[in-house]
């Protein structure tokens, strides 16, 4: 498989690109782009920088949020496309809509090297349903189209999939990256390779693990899917939230086989919300608590397998981050793979985010942006946006 990436493009300058990038980042309550949220928006910079060096005219492309077809005020894209202009140190004009008159103009108006931001696509509603004028319509305004939004590319929708049949189609820089470290670790992965599951759902991670079990050495699970495992195993959890109907196909997970770790201990306390919790050994959970954070115990098992590894993926926190109480085992995990020698390679965006607050992203061989797309794409699913671009 091959990446066709805009490093192949011949002669960049006067030509008009759309690039579809991800910059579906959380806003503050006062509607602008925090600093450490702005992770997908950071790392397209090297390709817009590239095509912009190289004399194209960039015009964005990017959504955010579900607006559903629909005009929705606090999801346009004036916030992103400030906080992009101020890390590149440079003007971006955007356009108030995506097909309209006033986008035909900005476009004519644009000098070699220029960027402009185009409004939140999925304003429109054929966005989402790879409508196939749409995507002539938004290919007449460019020449050559680039996706570097690897975030939204396991969406089939008309700037991430359908606008590759109208235009030739390249990979920007991050998705390059993106490709190359998710596909090495499944691929060929220096072993031994741990791979690190937590997050709130078995049911979204089932898949993810059954392509994990033949090429890891280890699974360790956590976070709150690891309560539907520590059920099936026939150990209390509590009132912790379970997914019952998964209970029995976690089971075929040979749950016996050492290559499988679970949590041995726990912080837990009443309620999602409580201030405080307490230690507890896996066998004490009591039937009013729910398992929240794994304990000091589970990170002294985890920590030892860690130190052996060669390359590390990890993907979902390992407690109720949103409530800081709980967020020490995540924080710990952090510090201990940033002082790993291994290969390590982690998405998800509240992991991402924890992981920049610490300030701490530099000491991670590759930090994806993709939440969905990381998952689908490691479990062996051939991505819409990819379809075209990789051969
Ligand atoms: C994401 O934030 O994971 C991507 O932008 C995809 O967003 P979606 O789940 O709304 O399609």
């Amino acid at each position: 498989m091959k990446i066709k990436t805009i490093r192949e493009i011949k002669d960049l300058s006067g030509k008009k690109i759309l690039l579809r990038v991800d910059f579906n980042v959380p806003l503050t309550a006062t509607g602008l782009v925090g600093h450490s949220e702005d992770y997908r928006i950071v790392q397209t910079l090297p390709t817009i920088k590239y095509l912009s060096r190289h004399g194209a005219k960039v015009i964005i492309l990017a959504h955010l949020g579900r607006p559903d077809g629909k005009i929705i005020e606090k999801l346009r894209l004036d916030p992103v496309a400030k906080r992009l202009a101020q890390l590149l140190g440079k003007k971006i004009r955007k356009s108030g809509e995506i097909l309209g008159s006033r986008t035909k103009t900005l476009i004519h108006s644009m000098d070699n090297g220029d960027i402009i931001m185009l409004e939140n696509i999925r304003f429109d509603k054929r966005e989402e349903s790879a409508d196939k004028r749409f995507a002539q319509a938004l290919a007449r305004l460019g020449d050559i189209y680039v996706n570097d939004a690897f975030a939204v590319d396991h969406r089939d929708q008309v700037s991430v999939s359908t606008i590759q049949e109208f235009l030739p189609s390249y990979a920007g820089l991050l998705l390059e990256q993106e490709i190359l470290h998710l596909s090495k670790a499944i691929k060929n992965p220096h072993q031994p390779l741990v791979v690190i599951i937590g997050g709130a759902k078995i049911s979204t991670k089932m898949k993810l693990i059954r392509n994990f079990i033949p090429i890891a050495n280890k699974i360790l699970l956590a976070g709150s899917l690891a309560n539907t495992v520590l059920k099936a195993m026939g150990i209390s959890v509590g009132k912790s939230a379970i997914e019952p109907k998964m209970l029995s196909g976690v089971k075929k997970f040979r749950l016996t086989d050492n290559k499988i770790e679970v949590p041995v201990d726990a912080v837990v306390a009443k309620s999602y919300k409580s201030k405080k919790g307490h230690l507890d050994a896996l066998a004490d959970v009591k039937d009013n608590e729910m398992i929240l954070d794994i304990g000091p115990d589970t990170l002294k098992l985890f920590g030892k397998i860690i130190k052996s590894a060669r390359t590390i993926m990890w993907n979902g926190p390992m407690g109720l981050i949103e409530n800081p109480t709980f967020a020490k085992g995540t924080k710990e995990l952090i510090k201990i793979l940033s002082k790993s020698k291994a290969e390590t390679i982690v998405g998800g965006g509240e992991t991402v985010e924890m992981i920049r607050k610490m300030k701490l992203e530099n000491k991670f061989s590759f930090i994806s942006t993709g939440g969905g797309a990381m998952l689908e794409y490691l479990e062996g699913k051939k991505l819409p946006g990819l379809r075209k671009i990789m051969n």
